[in-house]
């Protein structure tokens, strides 16, 4: 029998130094909001392989599809032979995205390449180089992605020089002391001095930042993007990868400021744990491009393409955009409980849309100092008792929330005592 100590040197010994892990454990199997590692330990999963399971572990309605799928084709290359299951998950996706316009979608394989595609069909629309990104967000680890991610360690230090033409401007956020105003004033600072806005082909942001620790988009700050788009024929590209597909309790997160972006990326949970992505939006931009000028060999495989849609069928049969709802309630009445008791004076913030949810920690609650080595701490004794986080944000002070939206009230309580007593132990 494989034990995790014995797989952990075997990884030491076989597998690259750069591919980090945080777990101290090795994965045997996963149910739902559960994971059980090769000696039989029973973790409860807060992470779900980092957003990619909004519907759980193994959907039994996944699970059906994807063997389904297995009997009668795995792969043809969408490009030389079309297959149904693809058309079928563009028409699912054009049909749930909002906006009062015809869509068009296409799918990749990991979320990474949806932003890369994305970037493609921005510059060949508007015929222009330029791309605005923001401190704190999180695109991806092509060279396209890090140039647009603000993180430099690790995800950019070494591997310069990145792509030119890419500009990062303040993301307003007002806990960290950044207003409206600030960005506004970037933006006026940039036209003027470095790239006129005709020469700016896509702004790209999250609405709720992921990596960047969880900070939300104001409907203020969008409706700017949105005018700043209209006015000077930019193409503004929500990245959804981590905030979308039910994450936020509606299909986009978008769909809370209501809000049209031009395009918009997903990735992650819409593949129920198989590798897809895609690209949805606007059909007159997005058929600019002519045959052949966008795709990919593995790009909407027919098994992702499966997985997918019974993802869609769960989300319409299980009424789960309302569950996220529920959940993501319970978990911030939660996390605002513990964030009042006196010995958690180093919960700075607690924070969330829907069922994506935060708590960001603090050396002191009055200067808001990060503390990530608490941060740190907490996961890795939440580890020990049975419950699996993970960090976020530019220092890694931040928890999030991952929690499937199919999760058991009981389950999720039982997790979030957990985090509750890791907590308690860390201080
Ligand atoms: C908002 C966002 N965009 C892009 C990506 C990159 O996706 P992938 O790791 O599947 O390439 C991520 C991954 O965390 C993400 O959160």
């Amino acid at each position: 029998m494989h034990t995790n100590q014995s797989l952990e040197h075997r990884r030491d010994t076989a597998v690259a130094k750069a591919i980090a892990y945080s777990a101290t454990f090795v994965a045997a199997r996963a149910e739902n909001a559960e994971v059980w590692d090769v000696e039989g330990n029973r973790y409860i999963d807060f992470c779900g392989g980092i957003g990619c399971q909004n519907i759980g572990h193994r959907h039994p309605l996944v699970v059906k599809a994807i063997k389904d799928q297995l009997d009668t084709l795995t792969h043809t290359c969408f490009q030389v032979t079309p297959y149904e299951s693809y058309i079928s998950l563009a028409e699912r996706l054009n049909a749930v995205y909002p906006g009062d316009f015809q869509k068009k979608s296409m799918f990749f394989s990991a979320g990474g390449e949806a932003v890369e595609n994305a970037i493609k069909i921005a510059r060949y629309y508007t015929k222009r180089p330029a791309l605005i990104t923001f401190t704190n967000g999180y695109h991806g680890r092509s060279y396209m992605g890090m140039a647009l991610s603000a993180r430099m360690v690790p995800f950019k230090q070494g591997f310069g020089p990145f792509p030119a033409d890419v500009f990062r401007l303040p993301f307003p956020d007002d806990f960290h002391g950044v207003s409206l105003e600030d960005t506004k004033r970037a933006f006026e600072l940039l036209f003027r001095s470095d790239c006129a806005p005709d020469q700016i082909a896509a702004i790209f942001f999250e609405p709720v930042q992921g990596e960047g620790g969880y900070n939300i988009a104001t409907k203020e700050f969008i409706e700017y993007l949105r005018m700043l788009c209209d006015e000077h024929g930019i193409i503004l590209v929500a990245d959804e990868i981590q905030s979308g597909m039910g994450r936020t309790g509606k299909m986009f997160a978008m769909e809370h400021f209501g809000i049209d972006p031009d395009l918009t990326c997903v990735g992650k949970s819409i593949g129920g744990g198989l590798p897809i992505s895609g690209i949805v939006g606007k059909a007159d931009i997005i058929d600019n491009i002519p045959p052949g000028g966008l795709g990919g060999t593995f790009g909407g495989n027919p098994m992702a393409c499966a997985a997918a849609l019974a993802v869609m069928d769960a989300f319409e049969s299980e009424n789960l955009l309302q569950k996220g709802l529920e959940m993501g309630e319970l978990i911030d009445q939660y996390l605002n409980k513990m964030a009042t008791r006196n010995s958690f004076d180093c919960i700075g913030d607690v924070r969330g849309l829907g069922c994506m949810n935060a708590i960001e920690l603090v050396k002191d609650k009055e200067t808001r100092e990060p503390d990530g080595e608490l941060a740190a701490k907490v996961a890795q004794i939440a580890l020990k008792n049975g419950l699996i986080l993970v960090t976020a944000g530019p220092t890694r002070n931040v928890i999030r929330l991952l929690v499937p939206l199919t999760a058991s009230k009981e389950v999720v309580t039982e997790g979030l005592n957990i985090l509750e007593a890791s907590l308690e132990e860390a201080c």
